[in-house]
């Protein structure tokens, strides 16, 4: 008998409709070799579910990430949605549901492919080999602290962190770097800002209980600047909501487009794997989007939620396989392409090497 995965599906707006069919195309692909099942089930967020419903996270879809034993979700948001106020636009769906969820560990691994050291706007030496992921606190901080408001003449948010959201998510980094090169460097600002005071004490705390893992400190700034001069540097970067935003976009960079990298949202009731890119407006629509950074989260899905390493593999292989074999989307094609591919056909190659 095989395995029964049951998957929540989010495509959102924008490219997010395009990049999750061709994440599906190859999950299908990978469960037919592999003797698993995945079902899936479409639910409504974002601007995609404001037209229909009015809202842009309607109950029916938070239901449904509860009872799902993991979501894959695209990208939300889009310039259609722009002026309506803040409750009602689509990035508050997707904040809700991360809250709904309690998904306080966002997971973002940077990872520089050798067949795209070119891709980079720095230098091959630079970013050959750069292997990190960037820990981010995704629950709290100053997306979502009290007070905040907007007012006539002023507005204000706040950056409110307690012990035990620290203590958390500091755990989860710790736990990942003993699995990588034992390397935790803590971003913050506490030469400025009370929370990143406490973030600091909190984490050195965490880190008595991990020995053998080297613990770090940087202030955001520096951070941002050493990201640039030697990523190398970096195995595991655990930072709040606000920093990690800054610095996981930034590291994405490193491996040539933003398009490539995937996420995963844990350590609440449901798992969300999504790009870490957001809905690119601009070019929805025309079937030219990067679909990798989707693909890459399917496969992190399948990994971390249901164990299943060997079609996760099979994924990871066929993403490298296509680059390696010159497949390149628009966003890649100045670099080193063979064969330059729109959404479709690069799902379609990568399906196929998956399933070799
Ligand atoms: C991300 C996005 C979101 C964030 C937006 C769309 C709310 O930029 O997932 O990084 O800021 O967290
Ligand atoms: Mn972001």
């Amino acid at each position: 008998m095989s395995k029964k995965f049951n998957i929540g599906v989010i495509k959102g707006d924008g490219i997010g409709p395009e990049i999750v069919d061709e994440a599906i195309k190859v999950l299908n692909a990978v469960a037919k070799k592999e003797n698993i099942e995945f079902a899936y089930k479409e639910y409504l967020m974002g601007g995609a579910a404001i037209d229909a419903t009015g809202v842009p996270l309607p109950e029916e879809t938070i239901n449904g990430a509860i009872n799902s034993d993991a979501v894959l979700f695209g990208a939300i948001g889009g310039p259609k949605w722009d002026n309506l106020p803040r409750e009602k636009r689509p990035e508050t769906g997707l904040l809700g549901i991360r809250k709904a969820l309690n998904t306080f560990a966002n997971i973002r691994p940077a990872i520089v492919y050798d067949e795209l050291v070119d891709a980079s706007t720095l230098k091959p030496e630079v970013v050959k080999g750069v292997d990190l992921v960037v820990v981010r606190e995704l629950t709290g901080g100053l997306y979502f602290g009290e007070p905040k408001a907007k007012e006539a003449t002023k507005a204000y948010n706040t950056m409110v962190y307690t012990v035990d959201e620290v203590k958390r998510i500091a755990e989860v980094a710790f736990n990942i770097a003993m699995k990588r090169n034992k390397k935790v460097c803590s971003v913050d600002k506490a030469n400025v800002l009370d929370v990143s005071q406490l973030w600091r004490e909190v984490v050195i705390e965490v880190s008595k209980n991990y020995p053998e893992v080297e613990l770090t400190h940087m202030y955001v700034d520096n951070a941002a600047m050493q990201l640039i001069r030697n990523p190398k540097q970096f195995d595991v970067i655990l930072t709040g909501n606000i920093f990690g935003d800054i610095l996981s976009d930034e590291a994405s960079m490193l491996s040539g487009s933003i398009g490539l990298l995937p996420s995963a949202s844990t350590g609440g009731t449901t798992g969300i794997y999504e790009p870490i890119h957001g809905s690119a407006p601009d070019i929805a629509g025309q079937g030219i989007a990067n679909p990798i950074a989707t693909i890459a989260s399917a496969s992190m899905m399948i990994r971390f939620e249901f164990g299943l390493i060997k079609a996760a593999d099979r994924i990871d292989n066929a993403i490298k396989k296509a680059l390696k074999e010159g497949y390149r989307t628009k966003d890649l094609s100045a670099f080193d392409a063979k064969i330059i591919c729109n959404t479709k056909e690069m799902g379609d190659v990568i399906a196929k090497f998956a399933s070799e």
